[in-house]
């Protein structure tokens, strides 16, 4: 039968669904809250709506027959999308709100991975009362993650010791109106994101990702939904030993089992610290810019690994191609505390060279497509290496131009890359 699919979101993590999808026998439509461009020229259809509201997706989903769907987005999780989306007879590959609380709650996901014996948690504490988590600091002997416990975007957390004194960290306690706040062991290490395609017990994981959440070069300034990211032609990074690899897919694993029942994509995020990847956070779905590094690779039908999920069947095993990738996003100048929007986006499938396109937050007007105050555009380099990824990812930003954009050029480059395995042989005290 041939499959009729809806993709949910608007974003580049959604472009690259919608690509994979496009690569397959399946009939594409698309709906999210912002009309992107990528997208709708894949799709037979494009639907703006809100993508958070679970009857108006349904309807959608309804109204093109939908057989199956994917959710990109969190917050149409959180909302329950997928539940409705479920009850209406369309298959959502994506977890039932109560699920995705393993993202949408930080405080249950701590608890969970406590409760579940789940290796590699952080020491924390939970704070309903901000002043409370303010003695907390106090009295903590150590730097803190402070993480307030809902969705933020990727933007809420702050570090300290790294991002901030244990003064500002109160004074941003304080000054912000958060029900609820995880405060959690500060790990130093590198952080590495692990996604998982999951259905019917089974776990299918993709090659480690690293992205870069800070705004500037140098992982300087304020965190952000992400700037870039990069693969490798092996499943593990540069500063990681297969053995981190494979610890990690344990983790994930193991959440698995204790979530029971779970499906859609679960994401692992961690660091990797002296004694092994400790646990970041779990996120219920795709990373965004992850998936574009992910999707591109994936060998397998993607479609194929939904509607087995759909049929109860067992997930095929996953195919990656042995390269590289490179992802950097072009963003407004000021992003992310004072972004400018409505500059001219002068880069199409075309002028992007060998590099992958995928668009992201813009506007699309009768004249061309300009920026909004979101990350815009991401180009993806995918060769043999990682240096030659960077190489035709570079090549795409110059082609994009620079007027009212930004990126980060240091993504990829091999002097950032020998500086991440430098900080893990020092954890290591050199042995490796
Ligand atoms: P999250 O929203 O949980 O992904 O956190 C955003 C970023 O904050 C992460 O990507 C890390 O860089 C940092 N972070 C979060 N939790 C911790 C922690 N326990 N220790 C150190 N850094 C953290
Ligand atoms: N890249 C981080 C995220 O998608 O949450």
């Amino acid at each position: 039968m041939s499959e009729t699919v809806l993709l949910v979101g608007g974003g580049g993590r959604e472009h690259a669904i919608a690509s994979a999808v496009a690569d397959s026998e399946a009939t594409l439509y698309a709906c999210a809250s912002n009309r992107n461009p990528g997208i709708a020229a894949l799709a037979d259809g494009f639907e703006q709506l809100d993508e958070t509201d679970p009857d108006a997706v349904v309807d959608y989903a309804e109204s093109v027959e939908a057989t199956v769907a994917v959710v990109g987005p969190e917050s149409p999780l959180a909302e329950g999308v997928s539940d409705a989306l479920d009850d209406a007879g369309v298959y959502a590959f994506a977890p039932n709100s109560a699920e995705a609380r393993i993202e949408t709650d930080k405080s249950f996901q701590r608890r969970f991975l406590d409760e579940h014996g789940i290796p590699g948690n952080p020491a924390f504490e939970v704070f309903d009362d901000m002043e409370s988590a303010c003695a907390f600091i106090d009295e903590y002997d150590g730097d803190l993650a402070v993480k307030p416990a809902g969705l933020t975007g990727g933007k809420g957390v702050r570090v300290i010791g790294d991002q901030c004194t244990a003064e500002e960290a109160k004074e941003y306690l304080r000054d912000s109106d958060y029900d609820r706040v995880v405060l959690e062991e500060r790990l130093v290490g590198e952080e590495f994101t692990v996604q998982a395609f999951v259905a019917n017990g089974d776990v299918r994981p993709a090659p480690a990702v690293q992205d870069h959440k800070r705004a500037y070069e140098g992982d300087e300034g304020p965190n952000t939904g992400g700037m870039g990211s990069y693969t490798d032609a092996t499943v593990e990074l540069p500063f990681m030993t297969p053995d981190d690899y494979t610890a990690a897919v344990d983790i994930i694993r193991a959440v698995v089992e204790a979530l029971d029942g779970y499906k859609g994509i679960l994401y692992g995020q961690f660091m990797l610290t002296a004694v092994g990847p400790k646990i970041v956070e779990f996120n219920a779905r795709f990373g965004d810019p992850e998936a574009m590094n992910t999707l591109p690779v994936l060998e397998t039908d993607f479609v194929d690994v939904i509607t087995a999920a759909r049929d109860g069947e067992s997930l095929p095993e996953l195919s990656f191609a042995h390269q590289a990738t490179v992802c950097k996003y072009a963003v407004p100048e000021g992003y992310p505390t004072d972004p400018v929007s409505g500059a001219k986006v002068a880069i199409d499938e075309e002028s992007a060279g060998d590099a992958l396109l995928f668009y992201a937050s813009v506007d699309a007007r009768e004249d061309g497509i300009y920026t909004t105050t979101s990350r815009s555009f991401a180009v993806v380099g995918v060769a043999d290496s990682i240096t030659e990824a960077e190489e035709i990812a570079e090549d795409a930003l110059a082609a994009a131009g620079e007027e009212g954009l930004r990126s980060r050029h240091d993504i990829g480059k091999p002097d950032l890359i020998q500086q991440r395995i430098d900080h893990m042989n020092e954890l290591r005290g050199g042995t490796e």
